[in-house]
């Protein structure tokens, strides 16, 4: 697959992100160039694990979900979290790499040249107040041998090399922006233009690895993904394409419901913008979006199932009751 039709694939889902889509499309197409073209003479291919860093809900573990089902390559996500709270970092990295083999269905070779999602990287922040399970730090350095490439034995007595793996970090690194911010030394050249202005915000708006040592992340972790794709805070508007443009969008799935009964469901334009909206107050991504639908949805829902003379549900309004339209009969 080309870079450009894994993006397309990925803008049935993902909303906006234009940014992120392209880096991993591209990091994706080529590892698989890198990997499969491994002929003895050819030029020694370095892979380039990558890390999702952007505020929460705004697409970090949905970009790498739809990823994992469009491509034809061993994928697997794992969570950061789970493995902090382990006794057992190396048993759980072990697990991890043999669910990659049974997506591989086994194909040693194949799962050797699969993706590693890892989650939620950012809550590994080596802090020295850790209550319990081991510190996030050690987590990182358990972390550090497989996305280096090493074999680890597995507990059937196989041995996967993750040499060839491409590892995928996601996390919301929330305070990094402050961090940047005075960290940020670049301001100084002279910028006259808006076009040098433009430069300077680029150069500014890149995640040094300094900046992630800062938040807790070691050197040698950082190190190990040199790319780093940002996304961006949801704007209303991609807000409101996200409740009606996916293939599964919440505003498809419940005229489906609907469509059940034999009711279509309307809800106007201004409706969506208020729920945008909403959500932009609570500062959770399209994370919110769906709770407040659900809210306005459920008197309909509850209902329509009993008055089968209602033929059409009109929703104006966030702040208004739901309009229903029946055959003429009913009452
Ligand atoms: N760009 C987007 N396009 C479409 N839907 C989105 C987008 N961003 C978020 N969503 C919706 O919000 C939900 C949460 O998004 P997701 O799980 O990807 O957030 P995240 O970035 O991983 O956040 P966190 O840092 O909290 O894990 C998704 O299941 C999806 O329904
Ligand atoms: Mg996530």
């Amino acid at each position: 697959m080309k870079p450009s039709e894994i993006v397309r694939h990925l803008n049935q889902h993902v909303i906006g992100q234009e940014d992120a889509k392209k880096i991993l499309s591209v990091a994706v197409y080529s590892h698989f160039k890198k990997t499969a073209q491994a002929k003895p003479d050819a030029v020694e291919m370095v892979k380039s694990n990558i890390l999702l860093i952007g505020p929460t809900g705004t697409g970090k573990t949905l970009l790498c979900e739809t990823l994992a089902r469009i491509l034809d390559v061993p994928f697997v996500t794992a969570d950061a979290t789970a493995l902090a709270q382990t006794e057992y970092v190396g048993e759980e990295i072990e697990a991890i790499l043999h669910r990659l083999l049974d997506r591989a269905e086994g194909d040693m070779q194949k799962a050797q040249r699969g993706i590693v999602f890892i989650d939620e990287v950012d809550k590994l922040k080596a802090t020295s107040a850790q209550a319990r399970g081991p510190s996030g730090e050690r987590v990182q350095n358990a972390l550090l041998k497989i996305m280096e490439g090493s074999p680890v034995r597995l507990n059937d007595g196989q041995y996967i090399d993750t040499t060839q793996v491409l590892f995928i970090c996601g996390g919301a690194f929330v305070g990094l922006d402050n961090i940047m911010g005075k960290n940020h030394s670049f301001g100084f050249i002279s910028t006259t233009e808006s076009e040098n202005q433009k430069i300077l915000d680029r150069i500014n708006s890149r995640v040094k690895p300094t900046d992630l040592y800062e938040f807790g992340i070691i050197p040698e972790f950082a190190g190990r993904l040199p790319i780093v794709a940002r996304l961006q805070d949801l704007t209303r508007d991609m807000l409101v394409r996200i409740m009606v443009e996916p293939k599964n969008s919440i505003y498809r799935q419940f005229r489906e419901i609907l469509a059940s009964e034999g009711v279509e469901l309307l809800i106007e334009p201004p409706v969506f913008e208020q729920i945008a909206e909403l959500a932009i107050e609570y500062k959770a991504g399209a994370r919110s979006l769906r709770g407040i639908f659900e809210e306005m949805i459920t008197p309909v829902v509850f209902l329509v199932p009993d008055n089968p003379a209602i033929k059409k549900v009109v929703i104006a309004s966030l702040f208004e009751d739901a309009k229903y339209f029946g055959a003429p009969a009913a009452a």
